[in-house]
């Protein structure tokens, strides 16, 4: 969602800003903004648009200094303007706040500030932040001592999400403060010190990060940080150095992300099978009542768990995290939590209340350190590299890899773990087959405007990642159906070449997708197929054949050719694949 970054140091900090907030654009955002200090005045750019047109307009290098801090935001409250763009800033314009989260009782604070005289000039619940530090410094002599202790007695009144970032002009620290929203110290090496949302801002200038729990403040000099827990105690927080290098967040020569990280999955997946799921075997093993809790493309990959879960006769139910609240029972023992950012609020939330009720938590993420691996009882890496376009691909397939090598250790399935192993090698001469087909149907593809995607039993999640993925970023119409429930209703929409993407390998349950199909085809629906049987592929207008694989692994060898359908047709369309419209990449507000 919004990107923070901040720094202090040597350089000047307009500059690392910048950058940093270039390398999280992807995160999907409508404005942007920062702040420099040179130890004794504070100056403030902010515009609606994109970093680059702001720069273009305003010049952020003309903000000298080495104390800075910046921000992308992606609207919450109030619309996208210059005036609701990050850094906000109290009457006296001394006091600069930047704001990941919702901040609930902003209502409150804000009639209360009002009330004592303070003029808002924006929408947002973050101005209030900065008013009322201000408000807890009138009066007081400023010292390094005062503006702590405002900041501190400031940020104890807020309630809701915050990653915070604060500058206050002649003062030669910064302040951070979190809760229910990521923030990460950046250690320089030497005499410069960073923070952000994302350590992938950070990773052109350090891999060594510190994370800052549930509720801590932190205070950053150019030599070091001063943390403090919530209830005000300091604090020391373990350093954490990662293998992310700044050339992993690159397109390597492809136009867009999205591309470079459909065709990098036989590596991602070589790396995601070699993922050590001991201790979620351990978890798991003795679980009565497992459950599964996922957002999005991640809920899809959860679908997964649940039926390869249910194959070894373990009851376990996969919950939207926005749904679990409303349907959990409170017996669930293990609760796994899958989210590739591990930063999804609403997947957080339904760890929180399960935790609460006595649950452990197993995680499946890509980002070490994130919010969730922290919570989590224990956390299984995908280890899939920065995933930068908005919508997943690769940690859709990271994540498959390493359920598959979890629930068959956990059953001892043996040649399942060998065809997993395979799988990486498979991909690779799939897609090198599948590519050139698929670029010539997304051209074709591309005039029509309504999409169905059907499929049976364990194929049925990868319809409705393929219907997810077109619409995320064509923007077109389309719907997944467990094939047997179009009867049921939507066939009703059937007309005159509507495309049907029948996903259907051979197979028990082939018979009934072949019956599936030929309804579709007799209300003049134009089938498009993809499978390993002629005699299947013969019933579509378009077909693609598919290599055989057993049926487990269909959702991840045919989400494939169903990722770079969605990509060609996007770019058929004129449309940007890496930064669709509205979308963010992590999701922090429920
Ligand atoms: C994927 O393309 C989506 N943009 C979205 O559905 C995403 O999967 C969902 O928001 C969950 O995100 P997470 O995996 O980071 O928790």
């Amino acid at each position: 969602m919004c990107g923070i970054v901040g720094y202090i140091g040597h350089r000047q900090a307009a500059e690392v800003i910048l950058h940093g907030l270039s390398q999280v654009e992807y995160r999907g955002y409508d404005s942007a903004g920062m702040a420099v200090s040179d130890g004794r005045g504070m100056r403030i750019i902010k515009d609606v648009g994109k970093l680059r047109d702001i720069h273009a307009k305003h010049n952020f290098l003309s903000l000298e200094g080495g104390i800075g801090l910046g921000h992308t935001r992606w609207s919450t409250h109030g619309p996208p303007c210059e005036r609701n763009a990050h850094p906000h800033y109290d009457c006296s314009k001394k006091v600069a706040v930047v704001h990941n989260g919702i901040i609930e009782n902003s209502r409150a604070l804000k009639a209360e500030l009002e009330k004592k005289g303070h003029k808002f000039t924006s929408d947002t619940d973050t101005e209030i932040v900065a008013h009322l530090i201000e408000e807890e410094l009138k009066g007081k002599k400023s010292s390094s001592d005062s503006i702590l202790s405002a900041v501190r007695s400031s940020i104890s009144r807020l309630e809701g999400a915050y990653a915070l970032g604060i500058l206050v002009s002649g003062e030669p620290r910064l302040f951070l403060a979190r809760r229910h929203a990521p923030l990460i110290i950046g250690k320089g090496k030497k005499e410069e010190m960073f923070f952000a949302s994302d350590m992938a801002a950070l990773l052109g200038y350090t891999r060594d990060f510190v994370l800052l729990n549930e509720g801590d403040l932190a205070a950053l000099d150019a030599k070091g940080m001063q943390i403090w827990s919530a209830d005000g105690s300091p604090a020391v927080r373990s350093p954490l150095h990662v293998d992310w290098t700044p050339q992993m967040a690159q397109k390597m020569g492809h136009d867009y992300f999205m591309l470079k990280e459909i065709l990098e999955q036989p590596l991602t997946l070589a790396a995601a099978v070699s993922a050590d799921v001991a201790d979620g075997v351990k978890l798991l093993a003795g679980a009565k009542r497992p459950a599964v809790v996922a957002c999005g493309t991640s809920y899809y990959a959860g679908l997964v768990l649940q039926y390869l879960l249910h194959r070894q006769k373990r009851t376990a139910s996969a919950y939207l995290g926005s749904e679990y609240a409303s349907w959990h029972t409170g017996a669930e023992d293990v609760v796994v939590a899958i989210s590739q950012s591990g930063e999804t609020a609403d997947t957080l939330s339904a760890v929180r209340l399960a935790k609460k009720e006595g649950a452990k938590v197993l995680a499946i993420t890509n980002v070490v350190g994130s919010t969730l691996s922290r919570e989590a009882d224990a956390t299984l890496y995908i280890s899939v590299g920065p995933e930068v376009g908005v919508v997943a691909t690769k940690t859709f397939t990271g994540q498959l890899a390493v359920i598959y090598k979890l629930a068959y250790s956990l059953s001892s399935n043996k040649k399942g773990l060998e065809e997993l192993a395979a799988m990486p090698s498979q991909v690779q001469q799939m897609l090198d087959e599948v590519h050139e087909p698929v670029h010539h149907l997304a051209k074709l593809m591309s005039k029509r405007k309504n999409f169905f995607f059907i499929s049976r039993g364990i194929g049925w999640p990868c319809a409705l990642e393929a219907a997810l993925k077109l619409k995320e970023i064509t923007y077109l119409h389309a719907e997944a159906y467990a094939a047997g429930e179009l009867k049921h209703g939507p066939i009703s929409m059937l007309e005159d070449k509507v495309p049907v993407i029948a996903i259907a390998p051979s197979g028990a349950l082939a018979p009934k997708m072949e019956s599936n199909m030929r309804e579709c085809h007799a209300r003049g629906a134009s089938i498009i197929v993809l499978s390993d049987d002629k005699t299947i592929l013969s019933e579509g207008e378009h077909s693609l054949a598919m290599p055989k694989v057993s049926e487990d692994f269909v959702p991840l060898f045919y989400i494939l050719p169903l990722q770079l359908l969605a990509y060609y047709m996007t770019i058929e369309l004129g449309r940007d694949p890496d930064q669709p419209r509205n979308l963010a990449k992590s999701v922090t507000v429920e």
